[in-house]
């Protein structure tokens, strides 16, 4: 039985793939898509998604735009990894896709109405739209199965020396959805380092052969490009597949039960995810945390997706 999943996201190439392995496996039963600033404007983040969905053949999933700003700063965008339209690399066709007339939390809401069982959200952006979500539709949490979140890190970030990009952007948003109530689960830069965009997985992805892989393979080349210039990684990380990953094939992901706070005030350590591993500070637990990720088996799963694929 394939697992109702919303997906929340910042198209951005890592979440081109998150759309895609959402798409192709048969394991997920993909829903919505909703669109969020994040790594780039919201116009644009919107515009990638119905761009991926066209490129794959997915045609018959509802694509809403959401936030276009975090619910308390300023939205500061992630060019310099995804280029200046967040797409950054091939030249995008034309969508065939139409953006959905309605706002995200309203597509949220309406996904979760018609569903007969309770509906995963992955959110492989900013958590803006979830934390709306939950303070406009407080009645509708009880069909969310769980929230699995792509951002923070049990460790260093990557956008300032304590934050990643995603918790960093809207650091309000993850305290909201952390205290919402439904059951949440983290996976962070400790784990998305592990899932390199080498030659070898890029040589797997291009032999595909579909179009899918194709424009793929031009997103990863200017990804790797931009991630060794910005973080000195040759082998870009690709993170938001591995919250699908996570979902479609639970075994793939080790996880711990732990307490996850978000720091809002710090002025260096602000968006910084501080996860008590060791139980030090006695809070009760609040949150799965990944902690490992089979990595030869979740570039089996996206390679097998990506062959479901047009
Ligand atoms: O820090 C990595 C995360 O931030 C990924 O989701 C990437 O797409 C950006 O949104
Ligand atoms: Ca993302």
């Amino acid at each position: 039985m394939a697992t109702p999943v919303i997906l929340d996201c910042d198209p951005g190439h890592d979440d081109a793939f998150a759309i895609w392995l959402a798409a192709g496996d048969p394991g997920i039963d993909l829903r919505a898509v909703t669109t969020v600033g994040g790594n780039g404007r919201l116009a644009h983040t919107t515009y990638n998604a119905r761009v991926v969905c066209s490129v794959a053949g997915v045609t018959s999933v509802p694509v809403a735009a959401g936030a276009d700003r975090p619910l308390r700063r300023t939205l500061t965008t992630a060019e310099s990894i995804h280029g200046a339209n967040a797409l950054g690399g091939p030249e995008l066709p034309e969508p065939t896709v139409a953006a959905d007339p309605r706002d995200a939390a309203v597509l949220i809401r309406d996904t979760l109405d018609a569903a007969t069982e309770q509906v995963t959200i992955v959110a492989t952006g900013p958590l803006t739209n979830i934390a709306l979500f939950v303070r406009i539709y407080p009645d509708r949490l009880s069909k969310i199965q769980r929230i699995v979140w792509l951002g923070g890190s049990t460790g260093r970030g990557n956008v300032t020396p304590y934050a990643e990009f995603n918790a960093w952007v809207d650091p309000e948003a993850v305290a909201v959805v952390l205290g919402c109530g439904v059951p949440f689960t983290m996976i962070g830069l400790n784990v998305t380092h592990q899932a390199l965009v080498t030659p070898q997985v890029l040589g797997r992805i291009e032999a595909i052969g579909n179009r899918t892989a194709a424009f793929g393979v031009e997103l990863l080349h200017f990804y790797n490009s931009t991630y060794e210039t910005d973080q000195g990684m040759p082998d870009g990380p690709l993170h938001d597949p591995i919250a699908v990953a996570l979902v479609a094939r639970p075994e793939l992901v080790t996880t711990v039960r732990t307490r996850l706070d978000v720091e809002l005030l710090g002025t260096e350590t602000a968006g910084a995810t501080s996860v008590d591993l060791i139980d030090k500070l006695g809070r009760p637990a609040n949150a799965d945390v990944a902690t490992g990720l089979d990595v030869d088996g979740f570039w089996d799963l996206l390679e097998a997706a990506l062959r479901e694929l047009r």
